[in-house]
């Protein structure tokens, strides 16, 4: 039998399988390449922290998919039509109605972005001393619970942090695990259980129906509340209807419906989710709504806004319907999983399955020769710039933290994370991408560590600065001329 994802695939005449682009681009927006000495400055003006080169030096922002995704016609239209008005605006209802029929939720609170639902729901619902068991963190959620006195409990999988897995769920909870925690604090002390759809620091991963199912069992039995984290439930919704037994067949809408149905509350980023700036939080439980309800004033905006803008609010409305189309959804992880599978076969390390989010380079096995103490992500985003004017985002040691002696706590995998903003880029820059990625495999020897010039204190990945240990940035550039001539 076809499965709906080959559906989305053309066999070509030649044999090969290729994604194909299901919408056709009528906005263009410029880009330079730049020559490699170019790039080089740029690295090196930058302190080798991608986070730090600015765009217009760079070809292919692979960086992140948050608001950076292509909007499709009818939301850049959507935003022509808006209703100006700090309080009642109509294009607030349009966003509640289809809150309603997308997600089959009552209660709407709109936030400014998705840090900001995090915020607020750490304000109402994390106390000190209080437990939140998830699948995964991430970076702004761990932050907000953690300063609101809370204990994050990660109780993902043995094969979540496996690089290479062929598991389609890679980001379920372990039950096992799950009731080990509610049993060691006692259920009076979970504050509630947080599930994130296409997990994203385990490579965008989803979870399956059935575990979401079976979390929401467990968290019903003991009065748990569980909180969903719907900023990547496009690509979960998509690797449901695809990889899990029983749903090929259902719309997607019902199978949304029956994912927030698990749910007492969920929060997402619109930045992901619609295309475009944003977000809100959901429920049906009218108690919940009303607990959170007046913060959003105090720190958003009024209830008709939140902090966003009312032409976001008009395309995020029409995003939301667009998340119940399969062309829209199945283009990210389609485009992706061709990268993950080409540079898999080559045997370029990357994690696997392909996930929803990006492509996810193993740095540690890439540059193996590299200790962690010499951040090899933050190397090979570097060398990748360098190469091919690729921006990509370390998630590794330079994303960590120092311990109390004042040494790197070094991160449990090394990852350079190729992002995949929605129907952005064409096929054959994938291509280039796949490329020069094959050629910086093939010299990996000449990519060398990074030691710190500025160190800022928190989050020190954002906006430290770095320089390379010894002059591999020169070999590497002059192996580049040798192969590529002059090339770009
Ligand atoms: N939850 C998840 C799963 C996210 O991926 C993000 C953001 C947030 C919450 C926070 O949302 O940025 O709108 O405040 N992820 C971005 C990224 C930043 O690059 O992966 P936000």
């Amino acid at each position: 039998m076809q499965t709906t994802e080959q559906l989305k695939t053309v066999k070509f005449y030649s044999g090969e399988v290729t994604p194909l682009e299901m919408h056709k681009v009528r906005v263009v927006q410029k880009l330079t390449l730049l020559p490699i000495e170019e790039r080089k400055q740029a690295i090196f003006g930058a302190g080798f922290n991608t986070f730090l080169l600015q765009n217009k030096d760079v070809y292919l922002d692979m960086l992140t998919d948050s608001g950076t995704n292509a909007m499709s016609d009818n939301q850049v239209a959507a935003m022509s039509v808006a209703d100006d008005s700090y309080a009642g605006s109509a294009s607030y209802y349009k966003l509640e109605k289809a809150i309603k029929e997308v997600f089959n939720q009552k209660y709407f609170l709109p936030v400014h972005q998705g840090r900001a639902a995090e915020h607020i729901i750490s304000k109402v619902f994390v106390q000190p001393g209080k437990v939140i068991p998830m699948n995964y963190h991430f970076t702004t959620t761990k932050a907000h619970f953690e300063m609101a006195g809370g204990v994050v409990e990660e109780i993902y999988t043995d094969e979540a942090l496996k690089i290479k897995s062929s598991f389609p769920f890679k980001g379920n909870m372990d039950i096992a695990k799950l009731n080990a925690v509610i049993a060691k604090w006692g259920a009076q002390n979970v504050a509630f259980i947080r599930f994130e759809a296409g997990t994203n620091l385990i490579g965008g991963q989803p979870f399956s129906m059935q575990n979401l199912r079976e979390v929401s069992a467990i968290a019903r039995t003991h009065g748990i509340k569980l909180l969903m984290d719907t900023s990547l439930i496009n690509e979960n919704l998509y690797f449901i209807k695809i990889r899990e037994q029983g749903y090929q067949d259902k719309p997607l809408k019902e199978i949304l419906h029956e994912m927030l149905s698990y749910t007492d509350f969920s929060y997402f980023s619109g930045r992901k989710v619609t295309c475009t700036r944003g977000g809100g939080i959901c429920t049906n439980n009218h108690d919940i709504y009303m607990q959170m309800r007046d913060l959003v004033p105090l720190f958003e905006g009024f209830l008709t806004y939140g902090g966003m803008s009312v032409r976001e609010i008009e395309a995020m409305a029409v995003g939301l319907y667009e998340t119940l189309d399969f062309d829209v959804i199945s283009h990210s992880p389609t485009f992706i999983k061709y990268l993950v599978d080409s540079l898999d076969r080559r045997g370029i390390p990357v994690i696997t399955p392909a996930g929803g989010l990006g492509c996810h380079l193993d740095a540690r096995a890439f540059v193996s020769h590299l200790p962690q103490t010499q951040y090899p992500a933050g190397a090979l985003a570097a060398a990748l710039y360098i190469a091919a004017g690729v921006r990509g985002m370390e998630r590794g040691t330079i994303s960590s933290v120092r311990d109390a002696d004042g040494n790197d706590v070094l991160a449990d995998v090394e990852l350079l994370r190729l992002a995949f903003p929605r129907r952005v880029f064409t096929l054959s820059q994938i291509k280039y991408v796949e490329d020069r990625t094959q050629w910086l495999y093939d010299n990996r020897h000449l990519i060398g560590g990074l030691e710190w010039t500025e160190e800022p204190p928190v989050l020190r990945f954002f906006v430290g600065k770095l320089k390379p240990i010894g002059n591999w940035v020169d070999k590497l550039v002059a192996k580049f001329r040798l192969d590529l001539g002059d090339s770009l």
